[in-house]
């Protein structure tokens, strides 16, 4: 379980998040959406230990504030929003960056093994530099995907926190990641993401978080929460949300554009 209580975050004299109070179940996949500026990428940075925050986070009844590094590693993986590389990696160096900063670098043959979830079996031997953004990006998810491979390990769940995982990805190899976290999350591990596409995110998410100035405005079932009323709030435009038959599922679309 994934605790957040009055969580702020201010950076530098900027305060960022306001005092956001949620929580997540492992076994779902949560999509954090909301309109550029208005925290996502904080929250994630917050909950994954990598920014100063003032209230109380808890992994699975872990205070965050306590966990050693080495102990947040083994429990959560981190894909931020935008990774850069200084030195000329190879794709295989890249994804090994994974495994030894987690606690199983013995297990090499995860490798081959996550660059064949995203579709990348035969470019070890390449530099990454010389990939495409959206290749670049798949790299950095098998990456983390090393890290954290079985999603519960010592019968604790383990957590991928993600950030805009597939915003560069062709409509293809978003529904590749979208089917490695869903089996991720079958097996009982945690997946909390920003998602920049409302559509994917109302067509994979167990729950929303919809984050607006700082604040949780709304969070809930993507059906109720993208097709709520907060939505258009929120993105200060007019949105239209409507069911896709047969499955009932959620879509959304701007109307309205032209006056
Ligand atoms: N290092 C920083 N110092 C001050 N303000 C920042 C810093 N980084 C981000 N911000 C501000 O914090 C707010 C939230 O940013 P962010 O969490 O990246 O938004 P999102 O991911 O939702 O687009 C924005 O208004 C942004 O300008
Ligand atoms: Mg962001």
């Amino acid at each position: 379980m994934l605790t957040i209580r009055n969580l702020q975050v201010a950076l530098g004299r900027t305060p960022v998040l306001h005092g956001i109070d949620i929580s997540a179940a492992p076994g779902r996949i949560i999509a954090v959406i909301g309109p550029n500026g208005s925290g996502k990428t904080t929250l994630l940075r917050a909950i994954s230990g990598d920014v100063p925050y003032q209230g109380q986070i808890a992994l699975d009844g872990h205070d965050l504030a306590t966990l050693k590094p080495w102990e947040l590693a083994a429990r959560r993986g981190v894909l931020p929003q935008a990774a850069t590389l200084a030195f000329p990696f190879t794709v295989a160096e890249v994804v090994r960056l994974g495994l030894t900063s987690g606690t199983q670098a013995d297990r090499t043959d995860l490798i081959a093994r996550a660059l064949a979830e995203v579709d990348l079996t035969g470019f070890s031997g390449r530099y990454y530099q010389e990939l495409s953004g959206g290749q670049q990006a798949r790299v950095q998810l098998a990456r983390v995907r090393v890290q954290v491979w079985d999603p519960v390990q010592n019968g604790a769940a383990r957590w991928l926190f993600l950030d805009e995982p597939v915003a560069s990805l062709d409509i293809a190899h978003q529904i590749g990641v979208m089917r490695v976290l869903r089996g991720f999350a079958d097996g009982g591990g945690g997946v909390v993401m920003v998602l920049h596409d409302l559509n994917l995110a109302a067509m994979v998410a167990d729950h929303v978080w919809l984050i607006h100035d700082g604040r949780l405005l709304d969070a809930g079932p993507p059906a109720r929460v993208i097709g709520g009323p907060g939505l258009a709030k929120a993105y200060g435009c007019p949105i239209m949300a409507n069911q896709m038959p047969p499955a009932a599922a959620t879509f959304v679309l701007p109307h309205g554009l032209w006056g």
